[in-house]
């Protein structure tokens, strides 16, 4: 029977047959352990020399790592083997031979990993980490389509910059200059407006010349935005969300977590809802803590959030930011006009912001004023001040950085090893 590793738990004391790639390889003179993975999973397969013929162990014990082949061999249940199984081989057959394959077992720095990334995704922890990032991106649809939201997709090619001009990516577009989408929210505040509850999902570029395991050129953001629905049921649903896509991993992801060897107490407290501290409270509790640096009006750093977030097992929604730290599109505080009404999420255990969002302002008027503020060319943004024009509603949203959540999730140390092809600062290859 002709399957693949994550299904042999189907035909235990049966022989199958399956495709695969040798990840590693002990023998002595009586034994071989192939450790086999297939894109599905990966097992152990056992050559007994006593018990198969010559040519079958000799060829065991001589292929290489990478290699490709065909294998058949019977599947016996073992409980000590991480997938709960193991193969006893009978016959290989050689699909393709590896030569010299650069990623041994042993340890290697990061940058030769990098310089090897499409080698480098086929060891098991990268499988782990991928295999979680897809699980999120499952939850999402699940989670948004269950509530009744619709997937719209914004334009990557775009003429306006929502998160500030510094960071753009900036190309031709024949006669025309256009930069690579920062974020597709101006898109779905569009879309909220003809569809009521919107989220998206896509790449996103920042030509940030920041250099931190939290930051990527290229990183993808699941971006939702809702007519009607003001400040607080905009923090309901992120919390929610959140909180989702965790025990979704959770439930998934078992054999992922163990690879990776996941704290799984602290995913299983991320359960809505979340604590939320204002802007001013999280300013006095820094200086309490001894940032004495640090002066209303200034932006938080990753030293700032993570001393906050440790405060909590949970993460944690920091609000009412001075109006002067964020983007041009936010609706003030109508009780404090120089606080905005927006939340920033950071994750717990150091992984930083993992959400940005905000009520949107609905005014035509103030808009224009800030467009103006911000030094934005107002031709641009007609069609996005429009909005406000014609049965102009509050309305909310946010943007959730998939990276960044991968990481919290899988525990990994660094943005590169959550997205296939990272692009870093000083990184395009491969
Ligand atoms: O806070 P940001 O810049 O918010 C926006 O772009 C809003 N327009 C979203 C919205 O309201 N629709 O980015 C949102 C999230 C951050 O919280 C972070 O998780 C992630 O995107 N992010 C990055 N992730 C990796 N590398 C970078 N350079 C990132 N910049 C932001
Ligand atoms: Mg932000």
């Amino acid at each position: 029977m002709k399957t693949t590793i994550n299904q042999v738990g189907q035909f235990v004391n049966q022989e199958v047959t399956i495709g695969a790639w040798i990840a590693n390889k002990r023998s002595s003179g009586k034994i071989a352990f192939l450790q086999l993975r297939d894109g599905t999973g990966f097992i152990q397969g056992v050559v007994v020399k006593a018990e198969v013929e010559e040519d079958v162990f000799k060829f065991a014990k001589s292929i290489t790592q990478e290699s490709s082949v065909y294998i058949t061999g019977k599947v016996r249940a073992d409980e000590r083997a991480p997938s709960g199984y193991e193969l006893t081989i009978t016959a290989m057959e050689l699909i393709h031979e590896a030569v010299d394959y650069p990623i041994t077992p042993k340890e290697h720095g990061t940058e030769f990993l990098m310089d090897h990334r499409h080698l480098w995704i086929r060891s098991k922890k990268q499988h782990a980490v991928l295999k979680i990032r897809n699980e999120i991106i499952r939850a999402t649809y699940e989670f948004f389509n269950k509530e009744g939201f619709v997937k719209v997709d914004p334009p990557i090619l775009t003429g306006s910059a929502p998160e500030g001009t510094s960071e753009l990516f900036a190309t031709k577009y024949f006669d025309e200059d256009a930069y690579l989408s920062q974020s597709g929210q101006l898109y779905m505040e569009a879309a909220a407006m003809a569809l009521g509850r919107v989220f998206s999902f896509g790449p996103t570029f920042r030509a940030e010349k920041s250099k931190t395991r939290r930051h990527l050129i290229e990183f993808w953001m699941i971006e939702p935005e809702m007519a009607f629905v003001e400040f607080d049921e905009n923090l309901e649903i992120q919390e929610q969300y959140v909180s989702y896509i965790a025990q979704s991993v959770l439930e998934n992801c078992q054999l992922e977590l163990k690879t990776l060897g996941r704290n799984q107490e602290s995913l299983q407290k991320i359960q809505a809802p979340f604590p939320r501290i204002t802007y001013d409270e999280a300013l006095a509790f820094l200086h309490k803590e001894g940032f004495d640096d640090i002066e209303w009006g200034d932006d938080f750093g990753s030293p700032h959030e993570t001393a906050i977030a440790n405060h909590y097992d949970k993460p944690v929604f920091i609000t009412h930011y001075p109006t002067t730290l964020k983007p041009f599109y936010m609706q003030p505080d109508s009780k404090r006009e120089e606080v905005v009404l927006c939340a920033d999420l950071i994750a717990p255990e150091g992984y930083g912001e993992i959400i940005g969002g905000s009520e949107r302002i609905n005014n035509l008027e103030l808009l224009e004023q800030r467009l103006n503020e911000h030094q934005l060319d107002p031709k641009a943004y007609e069609w996005y001040a429009e909005l406000r024009k014609y049965g102009s509603v509050p309305h909310s949203g946010f943007g959730l950085g998939l990276e960044r959540t991968v990481a919290w999730m899988a525990g990994v140390e660094h943005v590169r090893e959550t997205i296939p092809f990272p692009r870093l600062l000083n990184r395009l290859y491969p």
